[in-house]
């Protein structure tokens, strides 16, 4: 039977970073409480569902992405009852609950590798990847070698991230069956989806040097998220983006992923991840469009999205984040989340946050940008190495969520927050954003409400227009009911002509005359056609 995937239309997510979200406990650090206290805020965006970064039980050397226990809440964040509560708090306000999935690694706190590390004999040694020399010149995605010396067992074992998350051995069928038992734990709990970490690096070939997309990797999915009962359970992978991998994820008859997220168009702007080049929006368009075709043409979900736990802001890459950040904030908006998908929007990419300057590294938390310091250091001068990381740090968007202009931004009662606050949150922050005429979170909600209106925007085709016109985005998007026109002007002013005219239905400028005409720099509108 042809599975529908057309309901995912209608999902419109909001990733939370608990850690940076709302204090509710005067600790500095965001809990569950306090996003139990912004639901409302989430709902007034239009955001149905919330994807949570990793709450669990954690050292939090990679802030949560380290899991020592699965099956419970980190006291950081809360209880079980505090999740039970955030649960049925967020299904009666109709928002669904998506997880995190980490299941690459473990933390090496969690008891399976406690016990593993312990002997070659104990039953959990074979639940991580052992060798009695490094195996092969992997380096961690983190800085330094990939295989970590283990005394006990005189081994070596491999870790892709952080020493501290060792890689969990899937080839070992009891592995396999640990993963199920956990997804169903949190099934059973209620909630509605998975967000799968580095789903990729679970099958790996030693021999060929492949360290993700090993020759199990679709077999192991299968296993563990094609069963039946999983069939309304919302997934997205994060895991490599070929034409060929996602077709085979996602792919309707193959009961692996509902979705995977596509990040190429986040590599515009960026040599690896602390170097800008130029760049110009047309780039990330056309990016863009060829995701839009091909996973048109194959009947598969897209994911919108320009921001992440994993990337400095967007903003700050693409467009200005200065005097023309409400324009470039609000047509980022409209260029993407009225594309053909599900939008996932990160917390404060609403109120149009933008990359901190600070020049100390004690400002800095993240274990990538500081594994990065410390391979750097001494080959690259100080202060451009501090520009490298202001530039790629993951700090920029994990910095706490400022709610108003107080000095503790409405977070947090602690005196410090666990990370510091970005450094305009003076200026960039919820209650100002809502004082301003130029409101980037009011532009939100007006999209998203116009998305939740039109069912041409939500599951109608798309089209693009003015393809060959440099420095804009116009498309099309239909369906028998409903035509609306989307006209989105990037970097310069510049004349756009030859459009169909219609009724305006949003726009982030007063715009006075129709499709036709001048468009200041950032300049967007929405059109309804006849
Ligand atoms: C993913 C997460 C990232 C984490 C890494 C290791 O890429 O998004 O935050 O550090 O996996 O789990």
């Amino acid at each position: 039977m042809k599975k529908s995937f057309s309901d995912c239309y209608d999902l419109v997510v909001y990733q939370i970073y608990p850690r940076s979200f709302k204090d509710s406990n005067a600790d500095g650090v965001g809990d569950l409480c306090g996003i139990i206290s912004k639901l409302d805020y989430i709902k007034s965006l239009g955001a149905n569902a919330i994807w949570l970064c990793p709450i669990f039980k954690s050292p939090q050397c990679d802030n949560g992405y380290d899991i020592s226990d699965y099956r419970d809440i980190d006291p950081l964040y809360g209880t079980m009852d505090d999740f039970d509560r955030l649960l049925a708090a967020a299904h009666e306000k109709g928002i669904k609950i998506i997880m995190d999935f980490v299941a690459n690694h473990t933390s090496s706190e969690h008891e399976w590798f406690r016990e593993a590390r312990s002997s070659k004999e104990n039953p959990y040694h074979g639940y991580y990847y052992w060798a009695d020399r490094p195996l092969n010149d992997w380096r961690s995605e983190f800085g330094g070698s990939a295989w970590e010396y283990n005394e006990a067992t005189g081994e070596y074992y491999l870790h892709s991230f952080a020493v501290g998350q060792p890689d969990v051995n899937w080839t070992n069928p009891k592995v396999r069956e640990e993963y199920k038992a956990i997804v169903d734990f949190w099934v059973n709990k209620g909630v509605d989806g998975f967000r799968c970490d580095v789903l990729d690096h679970i099958s790996k070939d030693f021999k060929k040097g492949l360290r993700r997309n090993g020759p199990h990797l679709h077999e192991y999915i299968r296993e563990v998220f094609g069963r039946d009962h999983l069939e309304n359970i919302y997934t997205v992978g994060e895991a490599e983006t070929t034409t060929e991998s996602i077709l085979a994820t996602c792919g309707q008859d193959r009961k692996e992923l509902k979705s995977v997220f596509q990040f190429s168009h986040l590599a515009v702007g960026r040599r690896g991840k602390y170097t800008p080049v130029p760049h110009r929006m047309d780039e990330v368009k056309k990016i863009l469009v060829r995701w839009q075709r091909f996973t048109q043409k194959h009947d598969l979900l897209y994911i919108l999205l320009t921001d992440n736990h994993d990337r400095p802001w967007f903003l700050s890459r693409m467009a200005n984040d200065r005097e023309l950040r409400y324009e470039s904030a609000t047509n980022i908006a409209a260029a993407v989340f009225l594309l053909k998908g599900i939008p996932f929007v990160y917390e404060g990419q609403e109120i149009g946050c933008a990359n901190s300057h600070y020049s100390d590294l004690a400002s800095f938390n993240d274990v990538e940008c500081l594994g990065y310091y410390k391979e750097n250091e001494g080959k690259i001068p100080e202060s451009e190495l501090l520009e490298r990381i202001n530039f790629g740090s993951r700090d920029n968007s994990r910095r706490p969520f400022a709610w108003d202009e107080t000095e503790s931004h409405g977070f947090t009662e602690a005196k410090e927050p666990w990370l510091p606050y970005a450094t305009r949150s003076k200026e960039i922050n919820l209650s100002s954003d809502e004082k301003s005429e130029k409101s980037i979170s009011r532009f939100y909600r007006a999209l998203f409400a116009l998305r939740g209106e039109r069912e041409a925007l939500r599951r109608g085709s798309f089209r693009q227009l003015k393809r060959f016109k440099r420095n804009c985005f116009v498309y099309v998007r239909e369906n028998e009911k409903e035509k609306i026109l989307v006209v989105c002007n990037f970097e310069k002013a510049q004349k756009i002509s030859g459009l169909p005219e219609g009724k305006l239905l949003l726009s982030n400028a007063r715009r006075q005359s129709g499709a036709n005409g001048e468009y200041a720099a950032f300049e967007c509108a929405v059109y309804e056609l006849e």
